[in-house]
Order: structure tokens, then C-alpha cells, then sequence
């Protein structure tokens, strides 16, 4: 079966053909990051209107990478929320426009169920190139860490007559701010740049991880809750009124007048090491508290796999520790490739295939929701 699929829940406008949900014959990402760039974050106006323009192109271009026309798609999965409500229309609408006028079935999907069923994906694609590549068993603990969630799931999957009917139990979220936004916002106190994430995750290398001390993020009541809210202002104040924030103004008025690409290593030049043991201590930091919470989280509900995805679980540091830690405790952690771990649309068409074949279907009242909780 053939699926396409489209996201456009944030500032990624993304369209992909996946053949029986493990496929992927395209995968198309049209990334706003240059518009949003100079704002310093995501302008929840100005991504609808970029979708807008992008989405026909993005879908033609997914339809001909995969070598197909329209009419041999055989199903549509669309992005129904959580997002920014206008960027979600965009693909909303646009998916149930093709499915009626092609009279072919349509499923709305979680952007989170998205993320998971990434890491799931790129499970097959690995074990179908090399069959020695251990698998994704379920049931399984996933945290699914971006710009917009930090979330844990107890995952599982109840076989129907051969079809997996996937469930999702909420064990605990962010009370505040997502992980990556925390990244983002410290990049942009520190005039690093955007989005902060991958900056940071380069920079840190260059830094003293244990210079600063954060202590442990403490949570009252649900300890596999999150909250880096702390955190962030634990590194606002460390900054301002210093000579760092000096050194941050000083970098932001070199941004405005370079117009040629910035690279990292530009602006690790003009970084002191202060200001890298900072951005290291609080990657540290935040890196350990998403390891801790999500081995606990495991060791909890006695499972041994964890799937690790969405923005954040591109950083390099995470990775390595949710590897060691993982191996401590005869676990197995799992990640998607990088291109898979952002935002993309051939997550959702996996995550639709499996709604598809259980017999899912949305009808024309299908909306966007700006809020859409998973498994509750
Ligand atoms: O999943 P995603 O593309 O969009 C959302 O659904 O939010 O995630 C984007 C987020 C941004 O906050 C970005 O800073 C963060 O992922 N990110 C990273 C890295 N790459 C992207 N955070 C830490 N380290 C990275 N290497
Ligand atoms: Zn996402």
C-alpha cells in the first residue's frame, strides 16, 4: 500500500510516498529555518503562508522522486495536530482536498505518534540493509523531545489478526518549556543563533561540561515529568549584568552586519571559554535529566527498549550517554537518522499505514487541533 503522507505542524513543510509503512520511496522536507532565522524563532503567520506557497511543489516533488503519479497513491495520512492551528490547516486541508476529489481513504495522525513511529522506521530500514541489526521490540519506552514536546510513552502493540494496533500511555511531559526550546532560547540570550539545538550540540565539545554546577532538576510529584524552565533562567542570570552578555551583544551586532552563511566555527571564534563551558555545562545538564528520567521511566514499567526521536535526539551528546546508559543496564536505545528525527512527513505516512490497515478512516469533519494529547 502507498501512502502519502504531509506535515505541516510547525515550520517544516514535508510531503512523502512510504510503501506497507516501511518503505520510503521520498521524503521531502521544504525547511522555513532561513525565513524564521532572523526572528529568532518560529513567526506562527508567516509559517502558514510559507506552506501555503510550498506545499503543491513539495508534494510534486515527493510524488516524482517516488516515481508515481497521483492516482497511484493508494492512501493519505495527514498531520492533525499538536501544532501551530494555521501551519496544520495548510496540510489538513490540503490532504482532504486530494483524498475526496481521488475518492481514496484519508487518516489524521498525531505528530507525536509520528515521531515515534519514526524511530520504528528507521529500525526497518536498518534491519532490511543489514538483518544482524537488533530490533525495535515492543513493549517499548519512548521520549519524544523537540521544539514544541518533551514527553514519555509507554508504547505498545496488540496484534489484531497480523495488524499491529499501537497504544500509547502518557508517563509524564514537560510542565513548562520542551527541551529544544530551551536549547533555542539559551542560543538566543547567548546570540548564538537559530535554531539553537544544533548549534550548541557543536559548540559544546569546545567547552567544560562540569564548570558550572546546575544541580538536579527536582519534581515534585510525577518524577517523570519534566521542567527546564529552571534551568533557563538559571543560565539568564548567570549572564546578565556580566561580561558574557557583553560578549553576546558584541555577537549579535557582528550577525547584522555579515551577510555572507555564518558557520559554527565562526561563531566558536568568537566565543570565549566562558561563555563554552556554559553551553556545555547546560547541554550536560539538560542531556542528563532526559537519560535519568527516561531510564526511569524503563526501569518503571520493565521494559528494556527505548526509542529516542524528534529534534533534540539529534544531539550528539544524548545519543552517546543514552547509549551508555542503555548498556549499563542491558537496555537497548534507539534513534532515528537525523533526517528522520526532525520534523518529516515519511513518519506520518508509517504512523497512517498502521491506522489504514486497522480500518481507520477520517471523514470530511476532519480539523486541525492545536492541542491533541496522545493516548489519553
Ligand atoms: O522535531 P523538530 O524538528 O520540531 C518540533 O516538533 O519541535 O525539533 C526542532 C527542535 C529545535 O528546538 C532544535 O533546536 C532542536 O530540535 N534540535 C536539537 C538538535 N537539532 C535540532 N537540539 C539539540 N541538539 C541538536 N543537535
Ligand atoms: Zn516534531
Amino acid at each position: 500500500m502507498l501512502v502519502l503522507g504531509i506535515e505541516t505542524s510547525c515550520d517544516e513543510t514535508a510531503a512523502a510516498v512510504v510503501a506497507d509503512g516501511e518503505r520510503i520511496l521520498s521524503n521531502v522536507v521544504a525547511s522555513q529555518v532561513l525565513t524564521h532565522e532572523k526572528y529568532g524563532g518560529v513567526v506562527p503567520e508567516i509559517a502558514s503562508r510559507e506552506h501555503l506557497k510550498k506545499i503543491d511543489l513539495v508534494v510534486d516533488e515527493a510524488l516524482l522522486q517516488a516515481g508515481v503519479t497521483l492516482s497511484g497513491i493508494d492512501s493519505f495520512a495527514v498531520t492533525e495536530g499538536p501544532g501551530l492551528i494555521g501551519s496544520l490547516l495548510v496540510g489538513v486541508v490540503y490532504g482532504k482536498g486530494l483524498a475526496l476529489s481521488l475518492g481514496k481513504p484519508l487518516v489524521g495522525v498525531n505528530h507525536l505518534e509520528g515521531h515515534i513511529h519514526a524511530v520504528l522506521l528507521e529500525n526497518k530500514r536498518q534491519r532490511e540493509a543489514d538483518p544482524a541489526v537488533e530490533e525495535a521490540t515492543l513493549p517499548a519506552v519512548s521520549l519524544v523531545v523537540s521544539g514544541g514536546h518533551t514527553s514519555l510513552f509507554l508504547v505498545s502493540a496488540l496484534q489484531d489478526n497480523g495488524r499491529a494496533r499501537f497504544k500509547y500511555a502518557p508517563l509524564g511531559k514537560t510542565r513548562d518549556d520542551a527541551a529544544g526550546e530551551a536549547f533555542d532560547k539559551v542560543a538566543k540570550l547567548l546570540a548564538l543563533g537559530y535554531p539553537g539545538g544544533p548549534v550548541i550540540d557543536w559548540l559544546a565539545p569546545f567547552g567544560n561540561a562540569r564548570a558550572v554546577d546546575f544541580g538536579r532538576i527536582k519534581m515534585r510529584g510525577n518524577p517523570l515529568d519534566f521542567s527546564f524552565s529552571g534551568i533557563k533562567t538559571a543560565v539568564l542570570y548567570r549572564v546578565r549584568g556580566t561580561t558574557l552578555a557583553e560578549e553576546a551583544e558584541t555577537r549579535r551586532t557582528w550577525r547584522k552586519t555579515v551577510t555572507a552563511r555564518i558557520t559554527a566555527d565562526d561563531i566558536r571564534l568568537r566565543c570565549s571559554a566562558a561563555t563554552l563551558d556554559l553551553v556545555a555545562s547546560f547541554q550536560n545538564a539538560v542531556v542528563n535529566d532526559l537519560v535519568e528520567r527516561t531510564i526511569a521511566a524503563a526501569d518503571a514499567n520493565a521494559v528494556s527498549t527505548i526509542l529516542v526521536t524528534g529534534g533534540v535526539a539529534c544531539n550528539s551528546l544524548l545519543r552517546t550517554r543514552f547509549a551508555e546508559a542503555a548498556r549499563a543496564r542491558a537496555m537497548s536505545a534507539f534513534f532515528p537518522s537525523l533526517d528522520l528525527s526532525t520534523d518529516n512527513a515519511a513518519m506520518i505516512a508509517a504512523a497512517g499505514y498502521h491506522k489504514l490497515v486497522a480500518g481507520e478512516r477520517a471523514n470530511t469533519a476532519l480539523t486541525a487541533h492545536a492541542t491533541l494529547p496522545l493516548g489519553q
